[in-house]
């Protein structure tokens, strides 16, 4: 059976930086707060109704392309992962697949928030070994910026989430040694309210009321700390499941790279994993919160500054909405 590997990878971010100082327009917050319990410095965020999620996806997707030598004619499918569709329907994928030029291929939508690209990943993976398609191209791809609520309420979210897109196009091999090796996935939607948007929603009626808009039920809400405290167990727990699936120890472990959610979650899962700072990569200093970008993003910083070589034993770990989370076990 043929193994998945990353072909060629790539990420864009839109080029407006907003700074913590920028962000105390809007809310009683400080640069200092802000570093402090988050580790964000600064974010992206497009100009509003100037670009889409699926036009940062389309500009990280031409990067992959280019790199990887590959045309767009040559992928056989997408799996495009986002919390912030362009539109409620259709789904974002086919929107990326229009602005490519490749009707035809299938487009998979995949709505699992900040694990999205792990899911994505693991069906990718799941299509390419079997054989159905040999050339995935995995989208994680967020705008966030334009659903911010810019009241007092909206100030624990406003500050954590930035725009951004990162895509992996994915390949076979046959080469016993490379590749995805595993993919765990996980999911306890016991505690769906504890990060969602309520409205505009299907499952009310009328779907979105004028007192919905009053009350910002359009506007994401969570319980930050009960959501802190879920995603360093869980990722922990998933990491070691991932590890032991494989029969690695954390020492094997080249590079570990997290969701990017708030740096301390991060610092608790390298501490408590043992790992040496080499051994692990953040980069939301200067992104925020990106939600199904944010791994894609990581790895292709870390390909371009040598960070990630063939041959490494790379570790993708993912907690958020749903809950939802996961890992994934990688020779580079
Ligand atoms: O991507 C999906 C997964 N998401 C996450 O994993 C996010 C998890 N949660 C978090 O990252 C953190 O809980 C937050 C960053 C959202 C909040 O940090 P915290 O250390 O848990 O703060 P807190 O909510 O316990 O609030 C501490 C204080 C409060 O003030 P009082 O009650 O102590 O006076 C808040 O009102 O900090 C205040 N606060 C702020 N102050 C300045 C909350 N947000 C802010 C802010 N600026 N942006």
């Amino acid at each position: 059976m043929p193994r998945t590997v990353f072909l060629s990878t790539g990420f864009y971010v839109p080029d407006r930086v907003v700074t913590n100082d920028e962000l105390t327009r809007w809310w009683q917050t400080s640069d200092e707060w802000i570093r402090e319990r988050t580790g964000i410095r600064e974010r992206r965020w497009v100009r509003p109704g100037e670009q889409a999620g699926s036009d940062l996806a389309l500009e990280a997707t031409r990067i992959a392309l280019e790199r990887g030598g590959i045309q767009p004619s040559d992928l056989d499918c997408i799996v495009y992962a986002t919390l912030s569709p362009d539109y409620f329907f259709p789904g974002g994928g086919v929107f990326l697949q229009r602005k490519l030029g490749v009707p035809g291929i299938p487009a998979l939508d995949v709505r699992n928030q900040c694990t999205g690209f792990l899911y994505g990943l693991s069906v990718a993976d799941a299509w390419i070994r079997s054989g159905q398609y040999r050339r995935v191209l995995l989208v994680g791809s967020e705008v966030h910026s334009t659903g911010i609520d810019f009241g007092p309420a909206g100030r624990d979210l406003g500050v954590l989430f930035g725009d951004g897109a990162g895509v992996a196009i994915l390949g076979a091999t046959d080469d016993p040694g490379r590749g995805v090796l595993s993919t765990h996935l996980f999911a306890d939607g016991r505690h769906a309210e504890l990060l969602w948007c309520e409205s505009d929603a299907s499952a009310r009626f009328p779907r979105i009321s004028h007192e919905d808009l009053d009350a910002g039920r359009h506007y994401p809400k969570m319980q930050g700390r009960e959501v802190f405290k879920s995603a360093v167990a869980a990722m922990l727990e998933s990491v070691r499941t991932a590890l032991a699936a494989n029969g690695l120890a954390p020492a094997d472990v080249n590079l570990l790279i997290a969701h990017q959610a708030n740096l301390r979650i991060n610092e608790m899962v390298q501490r408590q994993l043992g790992l040496r700072d080499d051994q692990v990569y953040n980069n939301i200093d200067r992104y925020g919160n990106t939600t199904a970008a944010t791994i894609p993003i990581a790895i292709d910083e870390c390909v371009a500054s040598g960070r990630l070589k063939r041959g490494d034993l790379l570790v993708l770990t993912a907690f958020g909405s749903g809950f939802t989370w996961g890992s994934a076990v990688v020779r580079w």
